[in-house]
């Protein structure tokens, strides 16, 4: 008998919505199923140019909908935390789009809730799903570079003033959503404590951070200059520099391309990665894997990590004075 596929149902019918309806229609065995939308209209006319089984006018319509195996929380940073307690206490397990939550307090209550309720919860921070990572890690394993010593990236789009981006009460700045990506690489491929945070910031007239510089000593002696900015073009690359060669990624926020040098920065090889539906793809099947084996969170994802670095995100903001109604 066919296994049957996991249905994916979307809330809010924005700009990632529609590059994980892509992906998903995509996919063999995960179902862009539903969409939900605060306006009936715009949840048709989503579903009808993506071929999506049903449209709700509401998000709760979307969670109370039975055929629903996984929630996909695409709303700004300061609407994951009611969308998807609301999902959790329906049961339903739910893929959540970084930054996780708000602040550091948001995340803990819903991973909180989501163990007492035995609920699936994972972020899509994609980035860690991709099959980038183990080429990278194995890369150091294998001794490619020798000792990592100075990690470095950069995350930058110029964003105009996208609401999202420049609103307190949509928990904007720059951190939540590139700067992520960066702390992510950090800790994706040097596994150490962090033992000294530097850091600032340039902020919009609204006190969002648009720019923003950390630097990171690690236990292991490796030190990490991470920045991100939501209004340049950024080369969005990472370098992890070793004691006998390094690695350029371009780019830290969806890999293409892995270069390896050696001694004296002498070219070994390019090592591309998978070809790709979107990138998105891989924390989708994550998702269905685990929920397959019974698990209530993602293994490339631990929830421990997720709060980590929301923690570290919550400290970074009040150096910075970048405050959301929610802290
Ligand atoms: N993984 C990635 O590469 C990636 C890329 C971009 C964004 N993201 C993340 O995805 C999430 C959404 O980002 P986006 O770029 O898709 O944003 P967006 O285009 O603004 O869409 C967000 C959607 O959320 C819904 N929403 C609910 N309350 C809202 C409010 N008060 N104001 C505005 N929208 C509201 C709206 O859908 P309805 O009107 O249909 O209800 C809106 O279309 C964020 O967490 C962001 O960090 C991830």
């Amino acid at each position: 008998m066919a296994e049957s596929p996991m249905r994916v149902g979307i809330i809010g019918a924005g700009w990632i919505a529609e590059k994980c309806a892509i992906t998903l229609n995509g996919l063999e065995g995960i179902d862009c199923y539903a969409i939900a939308s605060r306006s009936q209209k715009k949840a048709d006319a989503f579903a009808q140019k993506w071929g999506v089984q049903k449209a709700y006018g509401s998000y709760s319509e979307l969670i109370h909908d039975k055929q629903v195996n996984l929630v996909y929380v695409a709303t700004p940073h300061s609407h994951h935390y009611e969308v998807t307690r609301q999902a959790i206490l329906e049961g339903k397990p739910c893929l959540v789009e970084k930054a996780f939550m708000a602040n550091h307090r948001q995340s803990q209550d819903i991973v909180q809730l989501a163990r007492e309720r035995h609920v699936f919860i994972a972020e899509a921070i994609w980035t860690r799903y991709q099959p980038a990572v183990q080429i990278i890690r194995q890369l150091i394993a294998d001794n490619r570079i020798g000792t990592p010593r100075l990690i470095t990236a950069t995350l930058g789009y110029s964003m105009g003033d996208k609401p999202r981006i420049m609103r307190p009460d949509l928990c904007g700045g720059a951190l939540l959503d590139l700067g992520v990506y960066a702390i992510n690489f950090v800790r994706m491929f040097c596994d150490s404590a962090i033992e000294n945070i530097e850091s600032q910031c340039v902020k919009s007239d609204t006190g969002m951070d648009l720019s923003n510089a950390i630097s990171l000593r690690l236990a292991n002696g490796a030190l990490a200059n991470v920045q991100s900015s939501a209004c340049c073009v950024g080369d969005n690359i990472g370098v992890i520099a070793g004691t006998d060669g390094n690695l350029i990624i371009d780019n830290i926020n969806n890999p293409q391309n892995i270069r390896v040098s050696t001694h004296d920065r002498v070219f070994v090889e390019d090592i591309p990665v998978p070809q790709q539906i979107t990138g998105y793809e891989y924390q989708f099947i994550s998702c269905k894997e685990a929920l397959a084996q019974g698990l209530l969170e993602p293994i490339q994802m631990p929830l421990e990590e997720t709060l980590y670095i929301m923690q570290l995100m919550d400290e970074l903001r009040a150096k910075w004075g970048v405050v959301y109604p929610y802290d």
